[in-house]
């Protein structure tokens, strides 16, 4: 009968079968996908992963730092980080159309992946943290598919690899429930979605490095008190974004001219269509007064009030 101890023994058979005694490469994002198949091929070939994780300069605060904390103790030197974040803020200068700046962000996570890559010897299989869906979606069975640029399909002829993706046959409940079963912690399994290009999309027009740092640091007082508030476990997906304009304020007499940040918090069950969250407006006067004071260069916080259809659940 199938529960998830059982699906576990399997793919761990089976990808020891596969791999051998050969080496497998995997990139990291941090994400659910990929954090719960490195830790099912660490059960299956402790050292023989090696996984590479690219910080784009795009991350939420803390996060590179957490996927490192999380892995480095069964990986060691397996473990590559990789901090390309000026390499892509200088690639996505003076860059505002939203699909040219996710082409940037997505090739460049390419060739970052390629060069490391190559560093490397003697690896023969890559893996990949794609899921059912992903197969799905792209309307193919085949195994090639690339979800976001964290599925790395964009690698040069010379340097293929066979695939290894034991979490193909999955839903996305059950990759979670799969990460339980691995002794992954529940706050990381059960983290909200995160686009692929990042805070990169948050940061609408070109991406200056004052309003990426107030999309960073807004969304991590907003996460903080959604936690403190128990609303981390009842709402879908919830962070901030900051336009490209500045408006007049005021702060200790003064005049200032700075940047709003938006505030989006949204219910949905499979991200086509969704509704805004009714946040009680203390936890919502709360989280203004910290971003105003707290967050430099801005002087307003807005809530979203939209619904998708009518806006997306992501501002880009
Ligand atoms: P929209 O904004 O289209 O977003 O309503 C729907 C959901 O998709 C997420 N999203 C992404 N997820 N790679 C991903 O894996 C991406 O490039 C990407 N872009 C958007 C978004 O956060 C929302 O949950």
């Amino acid at each position: 009968n199938w529960n998830m101890k059982n699906f576990i023994e399997d793919q761990i058979a089976l990808v020891r079968k596969q791999v051998g005694d050969k080496k497998v490469l995997l990139a990291l994002s941090g994400g659910v996908d990929s954090s719960v198949v490195a830790a099912l091929l660490i059960k299956a070939i402790g050292k023989q992963l090696v996984c590479v994780h690219v910080n784009h300069g795009l991350m939420r605060k803390n996060e590179s730092e957490g996927v490192i904390a999380m892995f480095e103790k069964d990986l060691e030197e397996n473990l590559i980080y990789v901090d390309a974040s000026e390499r892509f803020l200088g690639k996505l200068k003076g860059v505002s159309e939203p699909e040219e700046k996710r082409k940037i962000i997505g090739n460049e996570f390419i060739r970052v992946f390629e060069e490391e890559a190559r560093k490397l010897e003697g690896i023969d299989f890559l893996a990949q943290g794609t899921i059912y869906p992903d197969i799905v979606e792209s309307g193919t069975k085949t195994h090639k598919v690339v979800k976001s640029h964290h599925n790395v399909g964009g690698l040069p002829e010379d340097l293929q690899f066979e695939l290894v993706e034991p979490l193909f046959q999955l839903f996305k409940d059950e990759v979670r429930a799969c990460g339980v079963e691995l002794g992954l912690p529940h706050d990381m399994v059960y983290r909200q979605p995160f686009p692929g290009p990042g805070l990169g999309v948050r940061c609408l027009g070109e991406i200056e490095i004052d309003r990426l740092e107030a999309v960073r640091e807004s969304d991590a007082i907003l996460r903080e008190e959604f936690a403190l508030a128990g609303l981390d476990q009842k709402v879908w997906q919830y962070f901030t974004v900051v336009p490209n304009f500045k408006s007049v304020g005021v702060r200790n007499n003064e005049r200032t001219y700075e940047y709003p940040v938006i505030i989006r918090a949204v219910n949905t069950v499979d991200a086509m269509t969704a509704t805004v969250e009714q946040i009680d407006w203390p936890i919502l006067l709360k989280i203004t007064d910290r971003i105003i004071n707290e967050v430099k260069n801005v002087n307003r916080v807005c809530y979203d009030l939209s619904p998708k259809p009518g806006g997306t659940i992501e501002w880009e």
